[in-house]
């Protein structure tokens, strides 16, 4: 047993069985001043207030929080964290005015990443992309969702997904995986026989996947491949599905229907997508990390919540299109871009997002009985500070 004293702040408290916050109620987090909680075999059994704590047995190791605020882990429930080596070669290209589009047309962008990992041994591909994990894990990112997408033939896609497999069996942060065979057409395949290989690819795919995931956007997957894909895939892979970052792609609504658990990017949203979300369990997941590195609109986040849905804010990360795994700038780009409140970022980063990748029975708040996975910060800290004050150190140490 492990108890926690003196927490100046123990922030996102939720009752138990709230598995997402969805509009007004994405502004709201429960907090309590001047507490304590209570750890045992990894999980949370109690908490409550500095007063109300009686004097504990000598079977309790204790931590002085002293004043720091203790909160969710950050949960991350979108990226391509395996990749092999970069891709900093395109980015004077981007710098230059050169768009994701033009940058993927010259060989660049996917395909490029695919070359490099096709080249890259099993092993260096794991070593290269625990690195990453482990930088986002000291960050205070609990839980994460990795995709396959860079192997773009049979081979690689599984040397993919056993990598994302060794990563979860090495990280005490809880990983799911997802299939994406769909994210780019392979090198040397046509359209049509590319969107047969991704459907002859998934039962070995289930083997190691929770979800599958398609591009369904301008110049990659359409509506319709995106449909066989996922008919292909059902009963064996929940959807979540890469939608409208290029156009308006149709996207959302193939996986609300299809009952995807989460689409994302949104960049270019309409009114007939929000509709189409409303009275669904879809959730609509935002990727601002990636509208900041290529300058594309940001998600109508504010939007989305006064239509009473819930959103959830994920990095992205992966080396073309935001090569960054830092979920506070990800809460502060919320803030700052989406004009989000501090609270409604916040729980975009943990409940939904946990929501978003189908844990958030046991992340993303704090409740008793799920995981202990959180974050202790320095004194001084709140949730409008971390998202405000977002690059100074605030992390004494996260729970997993
Ligand atoms: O989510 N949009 C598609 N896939 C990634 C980018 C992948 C890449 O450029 O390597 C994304 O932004
Ligand atoms: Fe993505």
């Amino acid at each position: 047993m492990q108890l926690i004293t003196n927490i100046g702040l123990l922030a996102g408290i939720q009752p138990e069985g709230v598995l997402r916050v969805e509009g007004p109620a994405q502004g709201r987090t429960g907090v309590l001043e001047n507490a304590w909680l209570a750890i045992e075999d990894g999980r949370i059994v109690d908490f409550g207030k500095m007063d109300s704590l009686t004097t504990p047995g000598p079977d309790r190791e204790q931590l002085d929080a002293r004043g720091g605020m203790l909160m969710p882990g950050f949960c991350d429930s979108h990226t391509h964290i395996v990749y092999a080596g970069s891709r900093d070669g395109e980015f004077l290209d981007k710098i230059n005015g050169l768009s994701y589009e033009e940058i993927a047309a010259r060989g660049g962008g996917i395909l490029h990443s695919a070359d490099l990992l096709h080249q890259t041994p099993e092993k260096a591909l794991y070593r290269q992309s625990l690195v990453r994990v482990k930088e986002m894990m000291k960050k205070g990112t609990v839980a994460l969702e990795i995709k396959s997408g860079y192997g773009l033939n049979p081979a690689d896609e599984l040397k993919m997904l056993r990598v994302i497999r060794r990563i979860r069996e090495s990280v005490p942060a809880a990983v799911k995986t997802t299939f994406l065979g769909a994210h780019a057409i392979g090198r040397g395949y046509t359209h049509e026989a590319y969107v047969q290989a991704v459907i002859d690819m998934i039962p070995a795919a289930a083997e190691y996947a929770d979800f599958i995931d398609v591009f369904c956007d301008e110049g990659f997957f359409t509506v319709e491949d995106t449909e066989r894909i996922l008919l292909a895939a059902k009963h064996l892979l929940t959807p979540k599905i890469h939608a409208n970052e290029l156009a308006v792609s149709g996207g959302v609504q193939v996986g609300v229907k299809h009952g995807a658990l989460s689409v994302d990017h949104l960049e270019r949203t309409t009114e007939a997508e929000i509709e189409a979300l409303k009275g669904t369990w879809t959730m609509p997941t935002l990727l601002p990390g990636s509208s900041f590195f290529l300058g594309l609109p940001y998600g109508r986040a504010k939007d989305f919540i006064q239509a009473g849905l819930g959103v959830a804010l994920a990095s992205d990360y992966n080396p073309g299109s935001s090569p960054c795994g830092d979920m506070r700038f990800v809460m502060a780009q919320g803030c700052i871009k989406m004009r989000l409140t501090p609270i409604e970022a916040f729980n975009a980063v943990t409940l939904n997002s946990a929501y978003a990748m189908g844990i958030s029975e046991q992340y993303g708040s704090i409740t008793v009985g799920k995981k202990a996975a959180l974050i202790l910060t320095e004194p001084g800290w709140d949730l409008t500070k971390l998202a405000y004050q977002y690059q100074t150190p605030f992390i004494r140490k996260v729970f997993f």
